[in-house]
């Protein structure tokens, strides 16, 4: 049931893989504009990962039946998991990106939401709330916090502005194991569910829906989009609990939260 504690050796590598999953959504900002395809967008991560990083996309061939691509996109009511396509970006367009590279065997997994052109105050609001229930989160991790601590200040933040938290799917402990125990559920009671001790790594990747909650999987077995068809928005970090706090594996320099988070 417990998580992995990772040895400093095993936390070097997630530092590594960390940083090049984030280096991936840095480099793809500039081409998520009008008219690309997200197939597009899935070659150039694609190349970037294996050529230039001698990384492996963790996405690609992943799970049952095998996912297709190399990374995921998943545009407006898409919640999770959307496959690369050659429909086009347009105007208006919310497109969440999750990278997941694996490096030396382990592994960094993050996304971030892109706007293609200006986006809707509704949407704007919506992909804020969301950052904002990440970050809140972050800043409670260190060790002795349970991850029901951490579902319920994201459900609170979420739900304080009338939008609802994706309940199917979670963050998950992360390492030599793309997926790894905990499950990190993005909602719950305070004072719950397993206590973070130095050495967990784990994922926060709050799902947040404008309207109700509920899912739909659809018949390709992998696109995950709202049932009332409503815009939903992602931000995902790999994290790492320290002595005293939290290192951000997934840290872009762009981001307002600091890398490194020390309460002592
Ligand atoms: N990156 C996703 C996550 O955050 C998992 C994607 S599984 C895939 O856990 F096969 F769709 F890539
Ligand atoms: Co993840
Ligand atoms: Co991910």
């Amino acid at each position: 049931m417990a998580a992995i504690i990772k040895t400093p050796e095993e936390i070097e590598k997630m530092r590594v893989a960390g940083r090049l999953a984030a280096e991936v959504l840095t480099l793809i900002g500039e081409h998520v504009k009008k008219g690309v395809t997200t197939d597009e967008l899935n070659t150039i991560c694609h190349d970037h990962i294996v050529n230039v990083q001698g990384g492996i996309p963790a996405p690609l061939h992943y799970g049952h039946p095998p996912f297709p691509k190399s990374i995921c996109t998943s545009v407006n009511h898409v919640i999770c998991h959307g496959i690369p396509s050659d429909k086009k970006l347009k105007d208006g367009d919310i497109v969440n990106i999750d990278v997941t590279v694996k490096k030396e065997g382990y592994h960094g997994d993050t996304s971030k939401m892109f706007v293609v052109g200006k986006p809707s105050i509704m949407a704007e609001r919506l992909i804020r709330v969301t950052q904002e229930s990440l970050y809140m989160a972050i800043e409670m991790v260190r060790p002795g916090v349970r991850l029901g601590d951490i579902g319920h200040i994201i459900q609170q933040h979420a739900e304080k502005h009338n939008y609802s938290i994706v309940r199917e799917y979670c963050g998950h402990g992360i390492g030599a194991n793309f997926h790894e125990e905990p499950q990190v559920v993005h909602y719950g009671r305070p004072g719950t569910g397993e206590a973070l001790e130095p050495g967990m790594c784990f994922t926060i990747e709050p799902m947040v829906n404008a309207g109700k909650r509920y899912s739909k999987l659809l018949p390709d077995q992998w696109t995950v989009v709202t049932k009332d068809r409503s815009l939903s928005a992602q931000w995902e970090h790999t994290l790492l609990v320290t002595d005293d706090g939290v290192e951000i594996l997934t840290h872009r320099d762009e981001e307002t939260i600091p890398r490194i988070i020390s309460h002592s």
